[in-house]
């Protein structure tokens, strides 16, 4: 139908039709980009899963491939599950995911490519002696066990893998070692477990260096000063804890403990999940994928016959008082800017609302430079709002006016803005520092009945007295909206489904509804070009 193709994104990943689920086994191998996906080859929702598979040389366009394994061994008959790839010395890839055995319990498997010479490593083997790993014991339960990382090598030479888990009712990350990748135990203490909560899908584990952007490999040997990060998907969202990981000990320990998870800090503050990342030795840099569903009904998604896409892959590093997460779209997503147009030296007063033409409104990529004239108004912060952001974003949306702020951008508005989303955001004034609050407000999106709607939303620091200017990075892409808050200091990415995109027909607008007067000193955007995405070949 008409809706279906106008809501399919064109650069974010998706293959050209059914359900598609958590990123898997992403890797870089002899000049290819390899992305597996949850796939479910019958249908537009969850099941039947198996490992979908595409290459690229960019990252951006894409050859969508067979399915790189099926169901079709007792370890796996109910379901290829979430895995990871390991590049073994010798440049050997290997990959550990869970399958749904024939009792229904979550066990691991290993396969190897058939024959390294493909270059794009098109069949997959599964190992004879699969499952690897089972697990019994008391306090287990083994139909929570899943979702095995990338290895790392210890000082002892021998390979770790960590596995999501759920012991004794609270989230784990098990500890595995193993010498050559195929027979593995584990290790009496978990890589970290915490009982703020339950089951940890996904774990990701990997190492960085505070303020430097340069990534790191995690089987190679670590620097001196690197912090490692344990990100683990449960509550619908990706969240991590940035710690050392204890050589001593063997374990993964956090620098702060959060007793209350919805402390934790997230990856994204929107709808994405699963998220795993890998480290780019092309570029050097740690790129991180992670999933986005959509927010519309079961029956929208059997009609459009298709459903989920992947985030744009981002580079992620950490900040330089390692204290968050950075991450920025990768360059190469740059390739597909087309029309450009640029304002310089705009003055938004208290209520403007300056319309952005001339460029596809539908399909863009946005760059505003937000400047404060003075951050004398700024309204008092209130901790108790860091445990509920979205919340703060539905009771001071873009219509109540602040001292600073709300500011930012009305997008996909149809013409008599009876559906538009807004990203903005307002600025706070804390003991020592400032709170920048981003907000992602989907509850104007759209007429249609029966989407999923929510404000998204999350705070940052940011040192206002060093520098003024906010800058806001926004993706639209159709039915997918990206963005990047504080030069990547906070993220958010959403799904709409304007009836005025049906049409062709949206808007877009810079705003400023603070009684303070923002200066837009630099505004740039780019009609985006289709990627190849969507294409079936070889
Ligand atoms: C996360 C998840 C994983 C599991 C996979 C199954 O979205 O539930 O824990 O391996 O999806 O498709």
């Amino acid at each position: 139908s008409i809706a279906s193709e106008r809501y399919r994104t064109a650069y974010h990943f998706q293959p050209p039709k059914n359900w598609i689920n958590d990123p898997n086994g992403p890797m870089y191998y002899n000049g290819i980009y390899h992305s597996f996906y949850q796939y479910n080859p019958h249908g537009s929702l969850w099941g039947d899963i198996v490992w979908g598979h595409a290459v690229s040389t960019d990252l951006v366009n894409w050859i969508i491939l067979e399915p790189a394994i099926e169901r079709d061994t007792p370890a796996d008959i109910n379901g290829c599950w979430t895995g990871s790839a390991t590049i073994l010395p010798g440049g050997q890839p290997i990959v550990i995911y869970t399958g749904g055995d024939a009792e229904n319990h979550q066990v691991q498997n290993i396969m190897l490519p058939k024959n390294r010479s493909d270059p794009y490593l098109r069949e997959w083997t599964k190992v004879g002696n699969n499952p690897v790993l089972q697990l019994v014991g008391p306090g287990f339960n083994s139909s929570q066990f899943r979702d095995p990382t990338t290895g790392w090598i210890g000082p002892d030479g021998l390979w770790r893998i960590a596995i999501g888990a759920e012991v004794n009712g609270y989230g784990a990350a098990l500890l595995y070692k193993s010498e050559d990748f195929l027979n593995w135990t584990r290790v009496d203490h978990p890589l970290y477990s915490s009982n703020a909560s339950a089951m940890w899908e996904c774990p990701d584990f990997f190492a960085v260096l505070p303020g430097n952007n340069g990534g790191l490999d995690l089987s190679a040997a670590i620097p001196e000063g690197a912090k490692h990060v344990l990100k683990v998907s449960l509550d619908q969202c990706d969240k991590y804890m940035i710690g050392v990981y204890d050589l001593k000990r063997d374990a993964f320990s956090p620098d702060t403990v959060l007793d209350d998870r919805r402390l934790w800090l997230k990856i994204d503050y929107g709808n994405y999940y699963a998220s795993k990342s890998f480290f780019d030795s092309k570029n050097s840099r740690r790129v991180i994928w992670g999933w986005t569903n959509e927010s519309d009904s079961s029956s929208d998604d059997v009609a459009k016959g298709w459903a989920g896409i992947y985030a744009i892959p981002r580079a992620i590093w950490l900040d330089s008082d390692a204290k968050q997460l950075l991450q920025w779209p990768v360059d190469e997503i740059e390739s597909l800017r087309g029309n450009e147009i640029n304002h310089q030296g705009l003055e938004l007063n208290k209520g403007d609302l300056f319309e952005i033409k001339g460029i596809d409104s539908t399909q863009a990529d946005v760059e505003i430079d937000f400047e404060l004239t003075s951050i004398d108004d700024a309204d008092p912060f209130e901790p108790s709002w860091l445990l509920d952001a979205e919340k703060h974003c539905r009771e001071a949306d873009a219509s109540i006016r602040g001292g600073i702020g709300p500011f930012g951008l009305v997008i996909l508005a149809s013409d008599n803005m009876e559906e538009h989303t807004v990203v903005h955001f307002r600025v706070y004034k804390s003991q020592q520092k400032y709170m920048i609050l981003m907000c992602s407000d989907l509850r104007r999106s759209s007429l249609r009945p029966e989407l999923y709607t929510p404000a998204y939303g999350g705070f940052f620091e940011f040192d206002l007295e060093k520098e003024r200017k906010i800058s806001l990075r926004t993706l639209i892409d159709r039915s997918a909206v990206e963005s990047f808050g504080g030069g990547g200091r906070l993220y958010i990415i959403a799904r709409v489904y304007p009836v005025a995109l049906v049409d062709e027909r949206t808007h877009m607008y810079a705003f400023n509804n603070g009684s303070t007067t923002v200066k837009v000193p630099q505004l740039k955007a780019w009609s985006m070009m289709t990627a190849q995405v969507n294409v079936k070949k070889g």
